[in-house]
């Protein structure tokens, strides 16, 4: 790989920005000072330093972003602040996209990639990939309302809706965990019971639970554990 393309890649130097730096010295390559940005280099085994700084490749980037209410899951829009919006300008360079979606006023834990493969099979109904929401209905929640759930509703799909958890704390709020991720899912399959979700918020998917210090619209990259947890959900069928 070229020198300025790895660069590129890594969302830290545009091609002329690379060329510059390489002129000014300011990069060097296994220990010595590059001049060029067209050299070539194995991103996996060459070292790499920008300012004296070590610069290790990761092909892919894995984001857990605390969601906001009022932001969109996509990755742009003319009008309104997207959950890409919400990231540094290096990160914004890295075609990272929202691994599924949340509504507009749903909050919590988003992941956001650029490892499509990966994302491609979390999504999968076919991996049947936890996600787990804090839910706050209209109505306290009657439990033959909640059994009904767990079970399986109509919402108007070919099929009634896969089995479901439903912990609720006897009143209005508790958590529900899916499988599925049909649009308005949670939202229907209470509305389904004749009641109404008037806050949700994911708190757990594939067996990574939200980060409590990040806050709203806080992000931070996943760990090295939370990487492998979410690539063994997603080899097993
Ligand atoms: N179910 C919903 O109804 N909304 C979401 O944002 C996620 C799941």
């Amino acid at each position: 790989m070229r020198l300025d393309k790895f660069f590129s890649e890594m969302g830290l130097l545009s091609r002329k920005e690379c060329a510059v730096a390489a002129k000014h010295g300011r990069i060097t390559l296994d220990g010595k000072p590059v001049s060029r940005a067209d050299v070539h280099i194995d991103p996996e085994k060459s070292t790499v330093t920008l300012d004296g700084e070590r610069v290790g490749y990761e092909k892919y980037l894995y984001i857990m972003l605390d969601k906001p209410a009022g932001v969109l899951s996509a990755t742009e829009d003319k009008r309104q602040t997207t959950v890409l919006d919400l990231l540094d300008d290096r990160r914004r360079k890295l075609e990272l996209f929202p691994c599924g979606r949340l509504d507009k006023d749903t909050t919590g834990l988003l992941l956001m990639t650029n490892d499509g493969d990966l994302a491609h099979r979390l999504l999968s109904p076919r991996y049947h990939v936890e996600k787990t929401y804090a839910y706050t209905l209209r109505d306290p929640l009657l439990r033959a309302d909640a059994e009904r759930i767990a079970a399986g509703v109509d919402i108007g799909e070919k099929n009634i809706t896969a089995p479901a958890k439903v912990e609720s704390d006897g009143g209005n709020t508790g958590l529900i965990t899916i499988t599925e991720g049909k649009f308005h899912q949670i939202k229907r399959m209470f509305a389904a019971v004749g009641n109404e979700v008037t806050a949700l918020r994911r708190v757990r998917f594939g067996g990574i639970d939200i980060d409590p210090e990040l806050g709203p619209g806080g992000y931070r990259e996943l760990s090295d554990i939370e990487i492998e947890i979410l690539r063994k959900k997603a080899e097993t069928v």
